[in-house]
């Protein structure tokens, strides 16, 4: 049996195969997305030509580190195709991210892209969103407000995420507040209602974004999964 870090790296090394010579190609943040870097890095130096934007600030210096070329989002016409990992994936193939805090220029980069292929070990398969709180990216001023309205709408608490005791600032000056919904009914309404309220940049509901799965499991099978209805069944 694998360790979920094995997984995470199988299926990270395998999505590297999507990205092929002269792409354009976002390059997502987190723990699996970390083995797609360090595998682009491997095949830019054996001569790989490709432009990538990266997810977040973080992202940014490790595929530096590795040699990889960036590009600014600002500076694409288009990207062919974006590769991130995700919190939760409903049969629908609807996704929590945000887990990593770079919700906002994920959804920004995954917008912007032609296909965007999540990585993800099959613990992220879920029958329902919510039982991961849900990211809602917020600006510093009056954050609890939006608190406010969060709980007495949904009847949903939600805390202000902490970095080393201090709130977390986002790498675009924001606040983070993580909701427990428990179970997101409609997820896209909800993502729809949340970014009407004053104050909300932008949430971790991504509906209808990803166009392909790469899922891995503990005996060392990966599995590549359509848009739609990626089963929680092994
Ligand atoms: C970061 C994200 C990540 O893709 C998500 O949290 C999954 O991370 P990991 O691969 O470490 O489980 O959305 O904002």
């Amino acid at each position: 049996m694998l360790t979920a870090q094995d997984i995470k790296k199988k299926v990270g090394e395998q999505a590297a195969q999507f990205i092929r010579q002269g792409m354009t190609a976002g390059i997502g943040t987190g723990s699996t997305a970390y083995w797609l870097i360090m595998a682009l890095g491997e095949k830019v130096k054996a001569g790989l030509d490709i432009r990538c934007v990266p997810t977040s600030t973080h992202t940014a210096r490790l595929a530096r580190e590795q040699g990889i070329p960036l590009a600014e989002l600002n500076d694409v016409d288009s990207i062919d195709i974006t590769i991130d990992g995700a919190d939760e994936i409903d049969p629908q193939g609807n996704l929590i991210k945000g887990g990593g805090g770079a919700l906002l220029q994920e959804k920004m980069v995954a917008a912007a892209s032609r296909e965007l292929v999540i990585i993800a070990d099959h613990t992220k398969l879920v029958d329902h969103l919510g039982a991961f709180p849900l990211p809602v990216e917020v600006i510093t001023f009056g954050w609890k407000q939006v608190q406010r309205f969060i709980e007495q709408r949904y009847g949903v608490s939600s805390q202000l995420r902490l970095k080393d005791g201090q709130p977390l600032l986002t790498d675009h000056g924001h606040y983070i507040l993580d909701a427990h919904f428990n179970q997101i009914i409609d997820p896209a309404a909800l993502n729809t209602a949340l970014n009407t309220l004053p104050g909300v940049v932008d949430n971790g509901l991504f509906i209808g974004m990803a166009t392909q799965f790469v899922i891995g499991y503990p005996d060392g099978t990966v599995k590549t999964l359509p848009a739609s209805r990626p089963s929680t069944a092994e």
